[in-house]
């Protein structure tokens, strides 16, 4: 049932009103099922088991003894797994990552590489054997370390941004009255969702049945149907409820290893990945080295602009983390130079995360910013007021709307910025060392092609069916908003269902546009339904169903640069005897198109912001040298941020509609966390004085590199 928290819920009024999840009642008694816990007659669990070694080749596999085992039904690995297809590009245009299209050769291309799958009838069974199943290998060197100067580094490629390049760089810092020239790291960072991923398989009558936890249903079947060489209508997948994605829950090992037990057993197999799994199966963020150069007037005005980023890929499939996107769309510059550049190293392939691209890339540019900022005299946030650019910087386009101004001017007010004392490392409280920053955020606005079925029902309500996923966003209420407002009816009367491939072709919930793009087609097909209904039509037993396609009106979009922007505004402790950083304040205020649910976009502004503090101060994967895997992969060893380490935060808005959408919506996803570390080191900065370029800033860190009072350096 939808709870109206404020205002009244009337027809034509409801989206920008905050309303309660549809199925937060659902969740939290328990009735909602996840995907590794909804039951199947005759099911079979499948352990996946992964290579121990960093590199080489599987030399043989001991399936006897473990085939002996309690329950034990099958053991697949690359000796008798079925062929799969994987010469495809899917459909984000690129082809399907070889650790998720499991046991097709006997390469290990990384550690935690998927060499077996143990079916039982039991999972405690299949794990146990999984434990027991000895594999070895002929072991080969590996390299695991992302360094600059690297033999294998290159321009990406893909359909990843590479290189833009206008005007002369070195002309442009020569004639630059001030130059900041620095590099910036960022680590591994893991996504480390709630729910870890699970798929169930079956075979239903000659269509391939898979149940999982995914951010699209019609995504993973596409993957699948091009795998198995099936029909996409041979493939159904649902993903009812999804425990958080963050864009790792795109294809992965355990659907495919659970699509190939099912079809090898012929009864329904599922294949839970643990939490340890997660750090080699589910993706990552890479590390990134970035190289930011600029070169300004003394008044803070750009010249020339550098951005360069260095991510590591694995070697059997290439990810980019678009780190020097960012500053295409944020500043511009007579000169105006930027790279995404990859290494290919023995490791997991990386992945999509929250923001791919703009949160590392933020954290150089921003950080930047605020040393040119004070190396220049000028306030960081009029620094960057002076550097707005008219169009793209390198597209030349105009921006549908660019409200950065009016983020600044709202956030400072409430932040009260007025009021800083510019001077680094002069307010304490005690022990603790104050000083405050603040950081610029973009995120691209799109949206991509969905359908929709607007069922008026012959009871009076109406029902929607889109294949979307509510990966934890909130999109299944801010859908049911939309639909009320495209009906004229109050949101009580609207049922929205999600996640099933066979509600048709559907945006994922990526790129921030998954609310965009759904709620456009059920605007279309609802606006079709209600001239229907008008012309008084009866409605029959099983209702009356319109079906929308948005694919031509998003091909009659003009070209524009569509972003969404925000401030970010923190308030640091230092403590000066431990190094600990502490976060007192953070308030971010962002122009994101029309916010549809004021209560769900403000927990995904936040979300955002909250994953800003934990990069700025705690998420650091810590790959072993020796192993080539990772020291401690688990939420004991991977640090998060908890609710102990976040102080007061605060999100809001400024009014933004987008012009061209029908909703004025532009996308809430990932914004939050651009800009966010940038702001906490920088306050770190104007605390302590000490500039720290390595994330995350950790209290050695924070020691070593010193703080007034307790001796030391000025750079870290
Ligand atoms: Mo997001 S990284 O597009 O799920």
């Amino acid at each position: 049932m939808t709870t109206a928290t404020t205002g009244p819920t009337t027809a034509r009024g409801a989206v920008g009103t905050a309303h309660t999840r549809v199925e937060g009642r659902d969740k939290v008694t328990g009735a909602a099922r996840y995907a590794g816990e909804i039951p199947f007659a005759d099911l079979a669990h499948g352990w996946l088991v992964l290579s121990t070694v960093a590199r080489g080749r599987v030399r043989a596999i001991e399936t006897e003894p473990v085939l002996a085992m309690p329950g034990v039904l099958a053991v697949l690995h690359h000796g008798n797994a079925p062929r799969v297809e994987t010469d495809y590009i899917g459909l984000l245009g690129m082809p399907p990552d070889p650790t998720a299209a499991v046991f097709q050769q006997d390469r290990v291309a990384h550690a935690g590489w998927p060499v077996a799958l143990v079916v039982a009838e039991t999972s405690e069974q299949a794990r146990e054997a999984a434990e027991a199943l000895v594999v070895t290998y002929d072991e080969e060197p590996h390299d695991t370390e992302l360094t600059t100067g690297h033999p294998g580094a290159h321009p990406a490629g893909g359909v990843m941004p590479g290189e833009t390049a206008k005007g002369d760089l070195t002309a442009g810092l020569a004639a630059s009255a001030v130059v900041v020239d620095e590099e910036y790291t960022t680590p591994e960072e893991h996504h480390s969702m709630m729910e870890p991923h699970a798929a169930t398989a079956r075979w239903d009558g000659g269509r391939l049945e898979v149940v999982d936890s995914n951010q699209g249903t019609t995504w993973v079947q596409s993957e699948l149907a091009s795998m198995f060489s099936l029909d996409a209508s041979a493939v159904r997948v649902r993903s009812e409820h999804i425990g958080g994605g963050f864009g790792s829950k795109g294809l992965r090992a355990h659907q495919v290893a659970a699509v190939m037990a099912a079809t090898e057993l012929q009864r329904p197999v599922r294949v839970v990945m643990t939490r340890r799994q997660m750090f080699s199966l589910a993706g990552y963020r890479s590390p990134t080295v970035q190289r930011v150069r600029l070169g300004a007037d003394a008044d803070g005005r750009l010249r020339a602009l550098e951005h360069r980023s260095l991510n590591q890929t694995s070697t059997v499939y290439e990810f980019v983390e678009p780190s020097a996107g960012v500053a295409r769309v944020m500043y511009d510059a007579d000169a105006h130079h930027t790279a995404n550049e990859v290494t290919p190293l023995d490791v997991p392939s990386p992945t999509f995360m929250r923001a791919p691209g703009e949160a590392p890339g933020s954290f150089a540019i921003e950080s930047a910013l605020d040393e040119l900022a004070e190396r220049c005299g000028v306030d960081p946030i009029e620094l960057r007021l002076r550097n707005e650019p008219e169009v793209g910087p390198v597209s030349g386009l105009p921006f549908s709307s660019r409200n950065l101004e009016a983020c600044f001017r709202e956030g400072a007010r409430r932040f009260g910025w007025a009021e800083r004392d510019p001077r680094p490392g002069v307010r304490r409280d005690g022990r603790w060392l104050l000083g405050t920053g603040t950081a610029a955020a973009s995120f691209h606005s799109g949206a991509g092609p969905s359908t929709a079925l607007v069922t008026a029902e012959a009871d009076g309500s109406f029902t929607v069916r889109i294949a979307a996923a509510d990966i934890g966003t909130g999109a299944r209420t801010a859908l049911t908003l939309v639909a009320a407002d495209a009906l004229e009816v109050a949101p009580e009367r609207v049922r929205v269902r999600i996640g099933d491939s066979d509600f048709g072709p559907a945006m994922i919930a990526g790129g921030s546009m998954g609310t965009r793009s759904w709620a456009w087609a059920i605007t279309a097909a609802a606006a079709e339904l209600r001239e229907r209904l008008a012309l008084g039509a009866d409605i029959p037993a099983d209702g009356i169903t319109v079906r929308s396609d948005t694919t031509e009106a998003l091909g009659r979009l003009a070209q524009k640069e569509r972003h969404s922007f925000g401030a970010q505004f923190a308030e640091v402790a230092v403590d000066t005897a431990t190094g600990e950083v502490r976060v007192r304040r953070m308030l971010g205020i962002f122009a994101a198109g029309r916010i549809v649910n004021p209560l769900t976009a403000r927990n995904q502004l936040v979300g955002g912001m909250v994953w800003g503090i934990s990069m700025a101060l705690h998420e650091e994967a810590v790959r072993d040298r020796a192993s080539g895997a990772l020291y401690a992969p688990d939420l004991a060893g991977y640090h998060v941020a908890t609710n102990a380490d976040v102080g007061d935060i605060q999100a809001d808005w400024v009014d933004d509609p987008d012009p061209d959408d029908p909703v004025g919506i532009k996308g809430v996803g990932e914004i939050g966390i651009v800009g966010a570390a940038a702001a906490v080191a920088n306050a770190v900065r104007h605390a302590t004085g000490v500039r720290h370029r390595s994330l995350p800033i950790r209290p050695d860190r924070v020691l070593a590199a010193g703080v007034p009072g307790a001796g030391g350096g000025t750079d870290a």
